[in-house]
C-alpha cells in the first residue's frame, strides 16, 4: 500500500534530516529517505558530513594535532615524552567510533520525531496522484515502493569531483573516504588540489610523518580567502607544518602502479615534472547529486553546474518541490545545508497552515567558512579583494595573536584577525581570521553581521580577559586606530 505523507525529503544529510526533524516538529507527517551505506553495508544516516566528511575529518585532525603537539610543542612547557608513538588503526577506529555514534544518533532522533526513515533510491515519478500530491519511487535493491506527499525537500548533497580517466580505487587513488580510512601514513603522499579538503588532509597525514605534496591548478593559494590571510596560511603551512605547495600547475599524465602512484605535469614555468608518491588524494571539489533523481521527467531544472536551480527561498521550478544543501547554488557547507533545510520546513508549515506570510531566507552573505588547519582559518563577509573590485570604500582593523595573553598562554601566537568597515557608515563588511580556535571565535563576527553592527558596537563591547576573543576586540578597535595593547 502506498504510503502517503505531507513531506518526502530525498537525501539525510545535514539538510535533509535536518529538513525531517524541523517538519515533524512542526507537527507535519514526515519520510526521509536516504541511500548511504556504510563500509560494513549497513544503512547509515547523516550523509557526507557524518559518515565522510566534516565529522570524521575533525576527529582525525584532533587526533594528529594531540600528536604533534606531545611530539613538538609540549616541550616548551617543559613537558617531554620518551618513547612517543602513534597508532593510526586505533586513531581511525576511534573515529569510526564517533561516526557510527553519530549517524545511529541521527536514527535516534528520527524514532524521538516521528519521522519514518526509508533506506533506498529516491526519484520522482512524473504521474502526481489525483490530490495534486508527488509521487516518489523508491529503490532499494531489487525492491520499489512508491510514497506520495505534497511536498518534496531534495537534499542529495554532493560527490568529489573526478579527474578525467583516473579511477578512484581508494587504495593508491583517494578521494575523501580513502584518505579518511588510511591504515597507515604513506611515506609520500600527493594531494590534487590546494582547497579545504587538501589542505585538512594534508595536515592529518604530515603531521603522522607523511611528506606531503599538494598540486594546485590556479596561480594564487586559496583565492577564496582573504589574501593577507592566504599569504600568512601559506608561508605557516610550509615553513611550519612542511608541506610542499605547488602552485600554477598543470596535470598532463597520472599512473597508478599497484604501490606507487607517478603525476606527471608542468610547473608554473611550464616545465615538465614527475612526482612519484605512494598515495594520491584527489580532492578538486565537488559535484551536486542532481542525476538519477527523475529530474528530466518531471522538468526539474538543473544548471549547467548540475545544481538543482532554485529561487532565494529554495523553490524550485517545480510547485512544492524544493531543495537545499550541496546541490543547490552557495556554498557547499554543513551548516547552510541545515539552515536552508529549517527555512524550507518552516515555509511548508506555514502553506500548510494557510499563512501567506513570506518567510525570511537564508542569508548566504553570512554564513561562515571555517579550514580546520592548525592555525584555524574562518571568515566571514567580503574580502579585501573583493571589495577593492567592487569599489567599496573601507577601512580596515587588524591585531595578532601574539600580542594577547591567552594566545601566548596556549603557544599558539601566529596569525591574527582584520575586521573590514565600511569607511562612511563603519558597518562590519568582511572579518577574517587566521588562529587559534577561530572556528569558535567567528560566531560573534557572524552575529555582528547579522545585526548590522558597526566596528564601534564591537569595540564597546566588554570582552574576558585574558581570552583570545579580545583579539576580535583590539581588531575592532584598531578600525578607528585606537588598538590598546599594539
Ligand atoms: P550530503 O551530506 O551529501 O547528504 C546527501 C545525502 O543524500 C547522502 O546520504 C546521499 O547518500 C543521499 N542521496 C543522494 N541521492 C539520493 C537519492 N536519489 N535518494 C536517496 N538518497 C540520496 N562542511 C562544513 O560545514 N564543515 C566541515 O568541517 C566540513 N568538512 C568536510 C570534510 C570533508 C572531507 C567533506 C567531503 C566535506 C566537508 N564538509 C564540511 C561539507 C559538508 O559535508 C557538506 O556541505 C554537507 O554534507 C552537505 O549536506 P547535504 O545534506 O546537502 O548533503
Ligand atoms: P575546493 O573547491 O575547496 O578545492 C579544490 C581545489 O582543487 C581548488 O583550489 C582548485 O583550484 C583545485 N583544482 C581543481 N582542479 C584541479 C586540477 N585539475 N589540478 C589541480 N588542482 C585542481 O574543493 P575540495 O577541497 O574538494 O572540497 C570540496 C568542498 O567541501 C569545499 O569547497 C567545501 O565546501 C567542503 N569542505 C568544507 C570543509 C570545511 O568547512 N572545513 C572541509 C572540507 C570540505
Amino acid at each position: 500500500m502506498t504510503q502517503i505523507f505531507d513531506v518526502v525529503v530525498i537525501g539525510a544529510g545535514p539538510g535533509g534530516y535536518v529538513a525531517a526533524i524541523r517538519c515533524a516538529q512542526l507537527g507535519l507527517k514526515t519520510a526521509c529517505i536516504d541511500e548511504w551505506k556504510n563500509p560494513k553495508g549497513k544503512a547509515s544516516l547523516g550523509g557526507t558530513c557524518l559518515n565522510v566528511g566534516c565529522i570524521p575529518s575533525k576527529a582525525l585532525l584532533e587526533s594528529s594535532e594531540n600528536y604533534e603537539r606531545v611530539a613538538h610543542k609540549y616541550s616548551a612547557h617543559g613537558i617531554t615524552v620518551e618513547g612517543l608513538s602513534v597508532d593510526v588503526p586505533v586513531m581511525i577506529s576511534r573515529k569510526e567510533k564517533i561516526v557510527e555514534a553519530f549517524t545511529r544518533g541521527i536514527a535516534m532522533l528520527f524514532k524521538k520525531n516521528k519521522v519514518t526513515s526509508i533506506h533506498g533510491r529516491g526519484r520522482l515519478v512524473k504521474e502526481k496522484n489525483s490530490e495534486g500530491s508527488w509521487r516518489v519511487n523508491v529503490q532499494n535493491g531489487d525492491k520499489e515502493e512508491i510514497v506520495e506527499a505534497k511536498y518534496v525537500i531534495i537534499a542529495t548533497g554532493s560527490a568529489p569531483r573526478q579527474l578525467p580517466s583516473l579511477l578512484i580505487d581508494n587504495k593508491c587513488v583517494l578521494d575523501n573516504e580513502g584518505a579518511l580510512a588510511l591504515a597507515e601514513a604513506p611515506k609520500r603522499l600527493g594531494i590534487i588540489g590546494a582547497g579545504v579538503i587538501g589542505l585538512e588532509m594534508a595536515s592529518v597525514w604530515r603531521r603522522l610523518g607523511s611528506e606531503v605534496t599538494i598540486l594546485e591548478a590556479m596561480p594564487g593559494f586559496l583565492s577564496a580567502v582573504d589574501e593577507q590571510v592566504a599569504k600568512e596560511a601559506k608561508k605557516i603551512f610550509t615553513r611550519e607544518l612542511g608541506l610542499e605547495i605547488q602552485t600554477g600547475i598543470n596535470i598532463t599524465k597520472i599512473k597508478p602502479t599497484e604501490n606507487i602512484v607517478t603525476v606527471e605535469y608542468l610547473d608554473s614555468e611550464n616545465k615538465e615534472q614527475k612526482l612519484e608518491v605512494d598515495k594520491l588524494i584527489v580532492s578538486v571539489g565537488r559535484v551536486p547529486n542532481s542525476a538519477n533523481l527523475g529530474a528530466d521527467s518531471v522538468g526539474l531544472q538543473i544548471d549547467d553546474g548540475d545544481r538543482i536551480q532554485v529561487d532565494t527561498h529554495c523553490r524550485t521550478n517545480l510547485l512544492n518541490v524544493y531543495a537545499v544543501g550541496d546541490v543547490v547554488r552557495g556554498p557547499m557547507l554543513a551548516h547552510k545545508a541545515s539552515e536552508e533545510g529549517v527555512a524550507v520546513a518552516e515555509e511548508i508549515a506555514g502553506k500548510i497552515a494557510g499563512q501567506e506570510k513570506e518567510l525570511p531566507a537564508v542569508n548566504l552573505d553570512a554564513i561562515p567558512w571555517v579550514i580546520y588547519t592548525s592555525p584555524e582559518i574562518a571568515w566571514v563577509g567580503k574580502t579585501e579583494q573583493e571589495l577593492k573590485m567592487s569599489g567599496v570604500k573601507y577601512k580596515a582593523g587588524q591585531f595578532p595573536f601574539m600580542a594577547n595573553g591567552r594566545a601566548r598562554a596556549l603557544g599558539e601566537t601566529n596569525g591574527f584577525i582584520k575586521i573590514l568597515a565600511d569607511a562612511d557608515t563603519d558597518r562590519i563588511l568582511g572579518v577574517h581570521m587566521i588562529g587559534p580556535y577561530v572556528s569558535e571565535m567567528i560566531s560573534e563576527a557572524v552575529v555582528a553581521i547579522e545585526f548590522a553592527a558597526s566596528s564601534e558596537d564591537l569595540a564597546r563591547i566588554v570582552h574576558a580577559h585574558p581570552s583570545l576573543s579580545e583579539v576580535l576586540h583590539e581588531a575592532a578597535l584598531a578600525v578607528d586606530k585606537r588598538a590598546l595593547h599594539i
